[in-house]
């Protein structure tokens, strides 16, 4: 079900991702392919995923959360081309492919990370692409600044390359990992009951809870990954964690008992919901999917 869920989702954020990608002007052509590249390499669009499920569990219209979905995934990207440049986690290999400063130059895969990033908050301040109030676009985009800001996942990096070589206890780990990941995680789900205009306060903390569960989870699991997957099935070089002396929750706990931390994550997200009827599925399996993914 997932499966075919994912699909549907991934062919609408993208269909709404690739009207962003038109250079005004012959001079911008690379700084534009360097963003399309950057953007249409192959994620799982994880996050646009929550932001039209989220939609849907508050029974909202999945065309009125596309500006959402844009953006999440917009900014996830940016993430990625700058966290892949050398001074940060200095990877060459990103969804199977060069990372984007290795297909184009560094300086064009800093700007095409900027790049992203205004386009994300265009996205969702544009009325004629978010077709929302006024009111929910600002809520969206107060959201959005953030948990992608120095509060959220520009902390969350910064403290990630501060701890590297540090022993961080449990607490400092889960608190870096909720600032780099969880933030834009919690933002996806946020933005996508946002959109559905139906939510109010009781439904966005019920949602703020299972978001949070399932934020930590991610990167749990994708540490997991970068131990016991290959660098073919990931499609970015596996162990790279080890070798650059990573605080992680495997590296911390040992693998066994990270993966049972995901797996009470995910308890805790699927508790989160228990309010929540049918129209809540999609979350649901998704909360299961980023404990048990491959990749
Ligand atoms: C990878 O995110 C980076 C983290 C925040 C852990 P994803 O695993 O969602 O990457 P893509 O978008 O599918 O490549
Ligand atoms: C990335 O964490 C988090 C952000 C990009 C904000 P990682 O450095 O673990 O992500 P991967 O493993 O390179 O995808
Ligand atoms: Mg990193
Ligand atoms: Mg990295
Ligand atoms: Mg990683």
């Amino acid at each position: 079900m997932i499966a075919t869920y994912q699909t549907q989702c991934q062919g609408r954020v993208d269909t709404a991702l690739e009207s962003l990608f038109e250079a005004p002007h012959s001079e911008l052509q690379r700084l534009y392919q360097a963003m399309r590249y950057s953007v249409f390499n192959g994620g799982k669009r994880v996050r646009p995923l929550l932001v039209y499920a989220a939609c849907e569990a508050l029974g909202g219209e999945p065309a009125h959360a596309d500006a959402a979905a844009c953006a999440v995934e917009l900014i996830h990207a940016y993430s990625l081309v700058h966290d892949d440049l050398p001074a940060m986690d200095d990877d060459d290999l990103r969804r199977g492919q060069p990372t984007t400063h290795k297909a184009f130059d560094e300086a064009c895969a800093i700007l095409a990370g900027d790049g992203l990033q205004s386009l994300a908050f265009e996205v969702l301040a544009d009325a004629r692409r978010n077709p929302q109030s006024a009111e929910l676009r600002l809520q969206m985009i107060v959201s959005l600044t953030q948990a992608a800001g120095p509060a959220g996942m520009v902390g969350g990096q910064a403290i990630d390359l501060g701890s590297v070589g540090h022993k961080l206890d449990q607490a400092a780990l889960e608190t870096m990992h909720r600032h780099k990941t969880g933030a834009l995680i919690e933002a996806s789900v946020r933005l996508g009951a946002l959109a559905s205009a139906r939510a109010d306060a009781r439904t966005l903390k019920a949602l703020h809870h299972y978001a949070r569960a399932i934020g930590l989870a991610f990167q749990v699991q994708d540490d997991i990954l970068d131990v016991e997957s290959d660098t073919a099935t990931l499609g970015k070089t596996q162990g790279k964690d080890q070798a650059h002396d990573k605080p992680t929750y495997p590296a911390l706990l040992g693998l066994e008992a990270a993966k049972a931390y995901a797996l009470e994550l995910r308890d805790q997200a699927l508790h989160a919901l228990r309010p929540f009827d049918q129209a809540a599925e999609p979350l649901r399996e998704l909360a299961r999917y980023i404990v048990e993914r491959q990749h």
